[in-house]
């Protein structure tokens, strides 16, 4: 057993709701505080002295500075297995070409998609570790990865396999999706339709044998899948058990009605959404994860989380990280610069982060810190929580533990 401490501050994140504003006066916050941790596990969490005394044969881990305790951050939406780069799209992007110049200079998802095709497995790996290990330094312990790049059965299953073999070599927890249905691929020569059932038929099959995951997304747009051929899809792959997320509202309104009609866990980006989908969204399960990355990355405007949040939602905030529209890749940074665009409190951020962005990936033991959990922990080099959105992300934590075990 090992008592960690003591921390100026602890922000447990227990006791919040799951939906709806917050108040900073809300937050639970641990003054002098200490953490017990055995075996990956959070035994207790409390103040440094009394836990002293309730657990005298613990050895100890002393903080000699002052720092903040948070649990690590939960990225429930990235595509991190990718190889190459989409610099000359962004280039064009700043320079003003549009959307269409883009894909017809070669950019766009097909380019990723072309370079992810003939890399080999081991730079996929290696591109993905190195991605998840800088974010696991930033304390980011959880991370969805998505495929997408491959878009055929080869490359689909390499990229998942890559993702698999990738998480047996970070620290971090990699939580694999699988988004062959990205976009239809232009060397496809059927109907979206036909795409989708092929997904269904061919592809998931192999994806449950080969245990290289439960879930689906779905990128719902004009130029990518339609509503009702998402609809009729996110049925057949819950019918066959996956649990399913969606790309939703991006450029246009849309998708979160169907995700929120399949019982998706979340309906992702939502840039695009209005009244109707944000009341909708409101009153459903479906966390409204929102995407600042790729607004930022995109030039476009940020979605509607103060709307979503004063409906009644559930909002989580996610990276996005991808080569095209989101090549940053960092969550703290891209959640303090929208907390102050769409006026986000910290306790919202902070939840936003680690408790409500758990459900969107169905993990019932992080994301908090409180017995039981698992100790993904980061700490934070000064006395004042609120210090961590003031610097706009640049303040990182000085200590990174993954289960109970410091990596930075
Ligand atoms: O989440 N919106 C669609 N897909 C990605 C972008 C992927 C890409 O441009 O490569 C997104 O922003
Ligand atoms: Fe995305």
């Amino acid at each position: 057993m090992l008592l960690i401490g003591p921390f100026a501050q602890i922000l447990p994140m227990t006791g919040l709701s799951l939906k709806g504003a917050l108040q900073d006066e809300q937050l639970t916050v641990i003054e002098k505080g200490g953490i017990v941790v055995e075996e990956g596990r959070i035994v207790a969490v409390g103040e440094y002295l009394s836990l002293q005394q309730q657990y005298p044969a613990s050895e100890l881990a002393f903080i000699d500075t002052p720092m903040v305790l948070l649990p690590g951050f939960i990225d429930c939406h990235t595509h991190i297995c990718y190889d190459g780069t989409r610099n000359r799209d962004y280039a064009m992007r700043i320079a003003g070409k549009t959307y269409l110049e883009i894909a017809r200079a070669g950019g766009g998802i097909w380019d990723s998609v072309s370079k992810t095709r003939v890399a080999d497995t081991v730079t996929l790996v290696e591109n993905t570790i190195a991605r998840a290990n800088r974010h696991l330094l930033e304390g980011v312990t959880t991370i969805e990865v998505k495929s997408g790049y491959g878009l055929n059965l080869d490359s689909e299953l390499k990229m998942l396999r890559a993702i698999q073999r990738a998480s047996m070599y970070t620290k971090a927890t990699l939580v694999p999706t699988c988004l062959a249905a990205h976009m239809k691929p232009r060397d496809y020569t059927g109907t979206e339709e036909a795409y989708l059932d092929w997904i269904i038929q061919e592809l998931l099959p192999v994806l449950k044998t080969e245990q290289l995951t439960n879930r689906v997304d779905i990128f719902i747009e004009e130029t990518a899948f339609s509503a009702p051929a998402a609809a009729d899809f996110l049925h057949k792959a819950r019918q066959l058990g996956f649990a399913a997320t969606v790309h939703a509202d991006q450029f246009s309104a849309g998708g979160s009605a169907v995700a929120v009609a399949a019982g998706a866990l979340s309906a992702d980006h939502l840039e695009a959404s209005s009244e109707k989908e944000i009341n909708l969204l409101a009153k459903s399960d479906t966390v409204a994860v929102v995407l600042p990355g790729a607004s930022l990355g995109l030039g476009m405007q940020y979605a509607p989380a103060r709307k979503l949040l004063d409906a009644g939602a559930s909002v989580a905030i996610a990276s996005d990280w991808n080569p095209g529209s989101a090549p940053m890749g960092d969550l703290l940074i891209q959640a303090a610069v929208m907390s102050a665009a769409e006026k986000l409190s910290t306790a919202e951020v902070l939840a936003a982060l680690t408790v409500r962005a758990a459900p969107a990936l169905e993990i019932r033991d992080a994301g908090q810190l409180q017995a039981g959990f698992v100790a993904d922990l980061q700490a934070y080099p000064t006395a004042d929580y609120r210090d961590i959105l003031y610097y706009q992300g640049k303040m990182k934590p000085a200590i990174v533990w993954k289960k109970g075990e410091p990596v930075k």
